[in-house]
C-alpha cells in the first residue's frame, strides 16, 4: 500500500479533495493511505512552532527542532528498512517545479512524506539535515504548502497501479506522451450555433485518431509559445 504522510500545522486541510471520486475508491481498495502529522503536537508547552528570522525581515520561520520531532514521528509510521524507499519532500516555492516525469518517479516509491512549509520559510538546517527534496508546483506564490501537497498527492495517486482504468493509463503512457489533450465534445451536435467537428461524427476511427493527434500537436505548440 502506497503511504502518504503529510506533515502540517493545518491537519484540518486534509483529506479534502483527496477523498473524492477515483482517489477515494482507490483508498477504499487499499491502494494507498493517508496519515497526517500535526506539527503543533510536537511544539511542547510553549508556542514553539516558529520564530523571527535571524538577520531580520518579515514573517516567521518554522523552527528546526519542532519540525524534526514531527518529521521523525512521520518517518516511524512507515516502518520500512530503507529510508530511500520513500520520497521525502518539502513543498516550497523555491523548489524545483513539479512535472509529470518527477511525479512518475515518486509514484514508483513506497510512499512519500510531504512537509508543508509556510511561505515565509522553514529553518534551512532542517531541510539540509534530512536531505529533503524541495518541490514547487509552479512560478507563483501561495501561502502554504498544504494545497501544493494535495496537488502533488493527487498527481501521484492517479498513477498508482489499478487506480485508473486500463484505457486511461494507456493514454498517459503512450498516445498522450508529452502532448496536451485534444478537444472533446458531447451531445448536442450543435450548441450556441457551434457544431461538433464533422470528422468526429464520421465513424472512421483512423481519421478520428489522426485528427486528434494533429489537434494535440497544434495545442501543445501554441501553449508553448505563451
Ligand atoms: Cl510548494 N508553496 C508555496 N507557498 N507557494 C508555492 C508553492 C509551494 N509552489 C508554488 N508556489
Amino acid at each position: 500500500m502506497y503511504n502518504i504522510n503529510i506533515v502540517t500545522i493545518f491537519p484540518e486541510a486534509f483529506p479534502g479533495i483527496l477523498d473524492i471520486s477515483v482517489l477515494s475508491r482507490a483508498r477504499e481498495k487499499g491502494i494507498w493511505k493517508l496519515s497526517i502529522t500535526d506539527i503543533k503536537k510536537f511544539a511542547g508547552n510553549k508556542n514553539s512552532i516558529d520564530d523571527t528570522p535571524f538577520g531580520g525581515g518579515p514573517g516567521m520561520i518554522m523552527k528546526a527542532d519542532t519540525l524534526q520531532k514531527a518529521y521523525e514521528s512521520a518517518l516511524q509510521s512507515f516502518n520500512c528498512d530503507n529510508i530511500d524507499d520513500i520520497e521525502k519532500v518539502i513543498l516550497t516555492p523555491s523548489g524545483i517545479t513539479l512535472n509529470q516525469k518527477t511525479i512518475e518517479g515518486f509514484s514508483k516509491k513506497k510512499g512519500m512524506i510531504l512537509i508543508c512549509g509556510r511561505y515565509e520559510g522553514v529553518d534551512e538546517r532542517f531541510i539540509e539535515f534530512n536531505n529533503l527534496k524541495r518541490v514547487s508546483i509552479g512560478n507563483y506564490v501561495i501561502s502554504g504548502g498544504e494545497a501544493a501537497a494535495v496537488v502533488l498527492s493527487e498527481s501521484v495517486i492517479r498513477l498508482l497501479p489499478h487506480v485508473l482504468g486500463n484505457s486511461d493509463s494507456k493514454k498517459i503512457e503512450s498516445f498522450n506522451n508529452g502532448l496536451l489533450e485534444y478537444p472533446q465534445y458531447t451531445k448536442p451536435r450543435v450548441w450556441q450555433n457551434m457544431a461538433v467537428p464533422e470528422i468526429l461524427l464520421s465513424g472512421n476511427h483512423k481519421k478520428v485518431s489522426d485528427w486528434r493527434v494533429k489537434k494535440s500537436i497544434e495545442i501543445t505548440k501554441s501553449r508553448l509559445k505563451k
